[in-house]
């Protein structure tokens, strides 16, 4: 068929307009600076292989789940993961989703209730927006990784006598790589009876030797519920729920996107467990390997001088607010006709006047690679 809904192809003729229509592309084999493969392991064939000898030793001969968890999909490289996540990031309890997506919204569709607040960071990724939307409770926001404001919400709250008050973060920001002071949101939560609730997307398998921010910090006890992801350092796909067993039943009865949907294939969930295993072993190194980057950038920022124009970041994400989608576009086709993939984040993706690229760090990304990049970006942005 032909016809298109007219309301439909206004919206795009306005992303058109805005410069802002968003295409599919295929990776160009650019220098990487963009993707999530923060320790570079989605290239490994070593997972592949040992995926393969998992699903071997367990007899485990399935191309698909063929059911939802509830029903037939619930193979046991299931327990084997969620009982390896307990261990590994010090939790009660893990629950495995299909997607980091899908466990942000079944958490926060299905956990805070009627008469319950949900108070979120104004920058929190879309999954927990859209979860939060699902949601009956109250929500309101509250400036980006600034306490003093969450405080003055939570009064609030409290004082309009709601019931429970969940308070959501990120444990670094996924569009500003920044940090809360996780320590001083955990003692304010757990002196005002809040129920703290960390997305640990871009921390997993690299803080901590491996595990979380939350873990690195000795705050597993004082956190209600960690989100952690396996399609960035992990490199494979899948995410987890970290909470108390209690939290885990719940999620089992009522979080819809576990409920209804063909649970992961035996061999994705065997390769995230490949992927576990090689952290425990090598994932000092490869961290290490990281940081020293994350080290390098920053250095290299600095003796540019293009710091005032970067966010404030200490993690594997580094954003270089240009502001206007056309500026940043433009920029980002430089970089790639350079050889660099440098994404461009656009609004509405993030507030109009704060467009930004987007610098990923890896393990693997040489000295040269690092500063070659930044020198292009500068005479570029002069
Ligand atoms: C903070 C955050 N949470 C959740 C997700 C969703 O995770 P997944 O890609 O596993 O669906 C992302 C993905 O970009 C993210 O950045």
């Amino acid at each position: 068929m032909s016809r298109f809904p007219k309301k439909l192809a206004q919206k795009l003729e306005k992303r058109k307009v805005d410069d802002s229509l968003r295409v599919l592309s295929e990776p160009k084999g650019l220098i990487d600076f963009s993707s999530n493969d923060y320790l570079g392991f989605s290239k490994k064939t070593q997972f592949h292989d040992s995926a393969v000898e998992f699903l071997e030793e367990r007899k485990l001969h399935k191309n698909g789940a063929a059911g939802s968890r509830l029903l037939t999909g619930n193979h046991i490289l299931y327990r084997e993961l969620e009982d390896f996540l307990v261990t590994h990031h010090n939790s009660q309890s893990a629950l495995v989703f299909n997607s980091g997506y899908d466990a942000n919204i079944g958490f926060f569709s299905s956990v805070p209730q009627r008469g319950d607040t949900i108070l979120y960071d104004e920058l929190v990724h879309a999954s927990i927006r859209d979860g939060i939307k699902m949601s009956n409770a109250k929500s309101y926001k509250f400036k980006h990784n600034n306490i003093d404001n969450l405080n003055v919400h939570i009064e609030r709250s409290q004082n309009r006598n709601d019931s429970e008050i969940y308070v959501v973060t990120e444990s670094v920001f996924s569009m500003d790589g920044d940090s809360h002071d996780l320590k001083a949101l955990t003692d304010l939560c757990t002196k005002k009876n809040c129920y703290l609730i960390v997305d640990e997307a871009h921390a997993t398998g690299i803080y901590g030797n491996g595990k979380d921010l939350v873990s690195q910090l000795g705050l597993e006890e004082s956190v209600f519920a960690r989100i952690i992801t396996f399609g960035k350092a992990l490199g494979n796909h899948g995410a987890a729920v970290l909470g108390n067993n209690d939290l885990k039943t719940y999620l089992v009865n009522f979080a819809r996107s576990l409920i209804y949907t063909t649970a992961l294939a035996p061999h994705a969930v065997a390769s995230v467990l490949s992927a576990y295993r090689y952290l425990e072993s090598y994932g000092k190194e490869e961290s290490s390997r990281l940081k020293e980057n994350i080290k390098y950038f920053k250095e290299k920022v600095q003796l540019l001088n293009m710091d005032a124009g970067f966010i404030e970041s200490d993690s594997a994400i580094h954003c270089l607010v240009l502001t206007g989608n056309e500026k940043v576009k433009q920029v980002s086709k430089y970089l790639h006709a350079e050889g660099f993939d440098v994404k461009p984040i656009l609004s509405p993706t993030v507030k109009i006047g704060q467009e930004r690229l987007r610098f990923c760090l890896h393990s693997y990304n040489t000295k040269e690679e690092i500063s070659r990049v930044l020198s292009i970006t500068r005479n570029l942005i002069k």
